[in-house]
């Protein structure tokens, strides 16, 4: 019996990858590499000293997706693989709607075929779109998505709780994460954009490393401490291990369980940018710019029922996040 993992050879599928290894599971992983790197797969066996089965398959092509499950005996699905590029998004809606939304129909028709009912979602915070109120409980209202890539993650969580309503025996776990920055302690797995980031703490690595030569600083007349957005920051390395309680959960109760999974902790764009600063002894020169569109004031987690249901709690802080990103930077 083997877990499939759907985009393991990205980011945070292949920090999930080295946890599941370790814990000793059998793993399928299936990528096309559209936003990753074979080498990637390498790195996973050095760092367990494990090995896994690997098929470079396109969630859409259904004949080669089908061998997989032909293949192997899957019990289990983990669905990282999908397009994440938010500006992108809007700019190709189509393109962004077709592969994640109808990859992950193609997927679930698979499983549905071979009897593999159980499904972990990578979904997002950004489902909640501007919240009502902060920390965000799994109660709170989602909707009103501001781009195509939130919309898809909106549509996929739906479309995986009317497959659980219409199958009893089927179960889904909708993780919706909020910040994930930070890489694995080797230094050799971590995010690594193909081309110039959107996010913050991408950015903040290639100021820090003279690619690019200054950060902007999207407005500071936000109503926050310091006027700079604030977000909850996670280390990917305790994101990867929340799909591993989830799992758990999800292999022993049918139906839809929600999580947000964050640390709590909202930290504004300047207060990461001095902390990455200061733990790393490097400058990272910024200035104040406008605000981006669609982005938010304020967003971070109230993540009690992962811990009181799951038992997951977020481990590291910001700290440790800036300094295994940027260990990670050097190194590649
Ligand atoms: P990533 O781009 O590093 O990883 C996604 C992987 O999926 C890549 O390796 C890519 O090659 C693969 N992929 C994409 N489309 C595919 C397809 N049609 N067939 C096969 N493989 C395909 O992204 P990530 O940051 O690791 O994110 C993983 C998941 O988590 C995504 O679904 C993303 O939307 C979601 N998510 C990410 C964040 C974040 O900030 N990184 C936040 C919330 C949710
Ligand atoms: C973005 C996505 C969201 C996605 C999330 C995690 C948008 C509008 N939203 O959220 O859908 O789920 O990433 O992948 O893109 N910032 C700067 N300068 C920069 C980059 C960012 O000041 O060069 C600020 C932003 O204004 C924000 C904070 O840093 O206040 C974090 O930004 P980012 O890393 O892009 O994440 P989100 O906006 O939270």
């Amino acid at each position: 019996m083997s877990i499939l993992v759907t985009g393991g050879a990205g980011y945070i599928g292949s920090h999930t990858v080295v946890e599941l290894l370790e814990k000793g599971e059998e793993l399928v992983i299936v990528d096309n590499f559209v936003n990753s790197k074979p080498e990637v797969l390498d790195k996973l066996r050095k760092i367990t000293n494990k090995d896994f089965k690997f098929y470079e398959v396109d969630l859409l092509d259904e004949e080669n997706l089908e061998k997989v499950f032909q293949e192997n005996d899957i019990e289990s699905v983990i669905h990282f693989a999908g397009l994440k590029a938010v500006g992108e998004s809007v700019q190709k809606p189509i393109e962004y709607y077709h592969n994640n939304i109808t990859g992950t129909l193609v997927l679930l028709k698979l499983m549905k075929k071979y009897n593999c009912k159980r499904i972990v979602f990578s979904s997002s915070a950004t489902v909640y779109g501007d919240p009502e109120i902060v920390p965000i409980t799994e109660k709170c209202k989602v909707g009103n998505t501001t781009n195509p890539y939130g919309t898809s993650k909106l549509f996929i969580e739906r479309i995986l709780q009317d497959v659980c309503f219409s199958d009893k025996e089927f179960s889904v776990a909708l993780l919706r994460y909020f910040n994930p920055i930070g890489a694995h302690k080797s230094g050799l797995l971590g995010e690594d954009p193909n081309d110039i980031p959107n996010n913050l703490m991408p950015y903040i690595l290639g100021v820090a490393k003279g690619k690019y030569e200054i950060l902007n600083v999207f407005g500071n007349d936000y109503p926050t401490k310091d006027g700079t957005g604030v977000r909850d920051y996670i280390h990917v390395v305790d994101l990867a291990k929340g799909h591993l309680k989830a799992l758990d959960k999800i292999r022993k109760e049918a139906g839809t369980q929600i999580y947000n999974l964050g640390t709590g902790n909202g930290y504004s764009v300047l207060e990461l940018v001095e902390t990455f600063k200061r733990v790393n002894n490097i400058d990272v020169k910024y200035r104040i710019t406008d605000r981006r569109p669609g982005d938010i004031a304020v967003c971070y987690a109230d993540p009690s029922k992962a811990k009181q249901e799951l038992g997951w709690v977020a481990e590291y802080g910001v700290e440790e996040m800036c300094k295994d990103s940027w260990n990670f930077a050097v190194n590649n």
